[in-house]
């Protein structure tokens, strides 16, 4: 039995650089004075390592009376940047650079007069956190969406990084057959996203059996297996190798391995180790 691991999985930039900022921040500040709006990513099992580092999870930026707060790859609404300055709050910003820039996009949009569009799901952290940087936008996850949507004359467009491209590319044919004069697109999906949806699905298309590690809160962990399931390939969406049963590879010549963007490297090492570690199967007669 062969185990791959799909040219791109795990970590992306923005997500090893959330952490490391994160860690930074923990090493130097007094223990217990660190603090994240939400869980800093998607993957319960480092978050719980973040935890016993002293980095603490609170919901709102009123739940801190003082210390820092680190904010995540989602970025978060000009508003609580604004709540930690008048508290007092040291800010460490680690949102994604490429979530920024979507930020920025949608914002210039709105001031030039765009009807602006999100493509991406409305209740995902980092649109959220867009809609308070482009409070008129209005969020599309759907061509049915658009349906009550009042396109004006120019329209501006922006997605979600961790969107679907084959969406993104639907819904902008929907709004050009609404006829709208301008429609001014910005394909804001990110080259990590789309490189590691690629590489699953090259994998899935060989392996009789892809695992696909990663919190079953992420988004994108969870677009790598629908991905690999859309491609034939039997499944499995695992948190983690403890989860993972010897029965699951019987008979099977090539594993194929992916993870999402918050998965650490560890835990896909423990689950290749683990596959390694499986006693080869009698040849059939
Ligand atoms: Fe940034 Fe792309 Fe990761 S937007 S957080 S590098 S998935």
């Amino acid at each position: 039995m062969q185990v791959e691991l799909a040219k791109e999985s795990g970590f992306c930039f923005g997500v090893r650089r959330a952490l490391q900022m994160a860690t930074e921040t923990l090493k130097n500040r007094p223990a217990g004075t660190v603090y994240c709006l939400g869980p800093l990513i998607h993957n319960p099992q480092e978050v719980a390592r973040l935890a016993e580092a002293g980095l603490k999870v609170v919901e709102t930026i009123e739940q801190i009376e003082s210390g820092t707060v680190v904010l995540r790859s989602h970025g978060v609404t000009p508003e609580v940047v604004e709540a930690a300055g008048v508290r007092g709050i040291e800010v460490v910003d680690a949102t994604c650079p490429l979530v920024k820039r979507v930020q920025e996009l949608a914002a210039r949009l709105a001031c030039e007069g765009y009807h602006v569009l999100i493509v991406g799901d409305g209740k995902h952290p980092e649109v959220q956190a867009l809609l308070g940087h482009c409070p008129r936008a209005e969020v599309v996850s759907d061509e049915a969406d658009l349906e009550d949507a009042s396109l004006r004359v120019k329209v501006g467009l922006v997605a979600q990084t961790t969107e679907s491209p084959i969406k993104l590319r639907r819904i902008v044919s929907a709004v050009l057959h609404r006829a709208a004069p301008e429609v001014r697109v910005f394909n804001t999906i990110c080259e990590a996203t789309i490189g590691r949806r690629e590489a699953a699905r090259e994998l899935a298309a060989r392996a009789d059996v892809m695992i696909v590690l990663g919190g079953r809160n992420s988004a994108n962990t969870t677009a790598l297996a629908e991905i690999c399931r859309s491609e034939g390939a039997r499944t499995l969406h695992l948190e983690t190798t403890d989860e993972a049963k010897a029965a699951d590879f019987a008979g099977c010549r090539l594993v194929g391995v992916t993870a999402g963007a918050s998965t650490p490297d560890w835990v896909i090492r423990r689950l290749v180790e683990f596959v390694e570690s499986l006693p080869a199967e009698p040849e059939s007669a």
